[in-house]
């Protein structure tokens, strides 16, 4: 096992910051993984379980061994009644992912392309865009469980998926690491498109039936347009969730603003569109050191370059008091701040 010791992480979290791991390693199977745990027990180290870094603010030096997860396995199966299986390794970069998938005739991905990060993150945050959760998909997730050592697969329902929300988030998931993912996929094209800014982007361009392929290409082009390119500016996606309120705080918004965005969910609350909260109140754009909110999407936080994990959480900790000042709404940050 090959261990790396005051490792930077810059090129491991798609902010950017250039924090150290004590120790570093990668683990590519279950013997790898093992062996990595057990290295760091003994010496009675913490262990940080690192995907990609795309839903991940270090800010500080991370203590212990920082485990990459490297499982690479990807098998394509064939299609049963309800679909066709195709199991992911927990390290198979998730774009890439959706590219395999629509390339061999597997579809229902095409929405959630371009999103960062690698495929064992996605049931962490349960990802979602344009329409689609993973939780359409994700039939199981296979774990390692650090308290007992067993492997093990979750089914669907064991994984307590919500919106932007999964067992692995909550206490009793914590201690458990995403090895692979088990998703079920469509064998007939037949994508959906209802999403609002991906129905318009089709009908300005005169599609009336598009098969996913299209699909895919117009919901990168939407991201490429709104995003910042982790590539290019260092961010980790919306960086709070859509808050979720009662019919009577919605009420109560829109007697202020009746041009609010909101979504009707299946409890009778309501989601509020926390982008246009934070433009309201006036935060679009907005530029403090060398961290700042983006100039297209108000939901993401962005390092313009040498900016510190610090300054994101200082920046993220005033933008959460505004909002709760001006409209009475609490804003929950959706990546991990450490
Ligand atoms: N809006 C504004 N100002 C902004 C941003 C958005 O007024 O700066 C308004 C838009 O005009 C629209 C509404 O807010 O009326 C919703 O905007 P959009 O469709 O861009 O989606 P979002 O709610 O801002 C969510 C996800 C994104 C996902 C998109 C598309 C969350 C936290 N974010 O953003 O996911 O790509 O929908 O489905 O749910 C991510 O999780 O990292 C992510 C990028």
């Amino acid at each position: 096992m090959q261990v790396s010791h005051n490792y930077s992480l810059k090129t491991h979290n798609t902010f950017g910051f250039d924090v150290l791991a004590e120790h570093f390693t990668r683990s590519a199977n279950v013997a790898e993984l093992q062996r990595a745990l057990a290295w760091a027990k003994s010496r009675q180290l913490p262990v940080f379980i690192l995907g990609a870094g795309s839903n991940s603010v270090f800010t500080a030096d991370v203590a212990g061994l920082v485990i990459q997860m490297d499982f690479r396995q990807l098998e394509f199966l064939a299609p049963n009644r309800t679909g066709a299986a195709v199991i992911a390794g927990a390290g198979v970069d998730w774009h890439w992912l959706v590219q395999q998938c629509l390339q061999k005739q597997r579809y229902g991905l095409e929405n959630l392309a371009l999103i960062p990060g690698s495929a064992g993150a996605a049931p962490i945050q349960n990802i979602g865009a344009y329409g689609r959760e993973l939780s359409d998909f994700l039939t199981a997730v296979e774990i390692l469980d650090r308290t007992t050592g067993d492997v093990r697969l979750l089914n669907h329902e064991q994984c307590l998926l919500g919106y932007r929300d999964s067992l692995f988030k909550s206490d009793q998931g914590r201690d458990l690491i995403v090895l692979a993912i088990h998703l079920n996929l469509a064998v007939q094209d037949k994508p959906l498109c209802h999403y609002a800014s991906l129905a318009q982007s089709l009908d300005s361009a005169g599609i009336d039936n598009p098969d996913s392929q299209t699909v895919f290409e117009h919901v990168c082009a939407i991201r490429r347009q709104k995003l910042p390119d982790p590539a290019e500016i260092g961010n980790a996606g919306s960086f709070f969730k859509n808050p979720v309120v009662s019919a009577d705080q919605l009420k109560s918004l829109l007697s202020n603003h009746p041009e609010a965005p909101h979504y009707p969910q299946n409890d009778g609350c309501h989601k509020i569109a926390a982008g246009w909260l934070i433009e309201k109140a006036g935060w679009k754009g907005y530029r403090r050191d060398r961290v700042g909110v983006h100039a297209d999407q108000a939901l993401v936080l962005v390092n313009h370059g040498g900016g510190s994990g610090q300054q994101i959480a200082t920046l993220a900790a005033d933008i959460q008091r505004d909002i709760e000042q001006k409209f009475h709404i609490a804003l929950e940050a959706e990546p991990g701040i450490y």
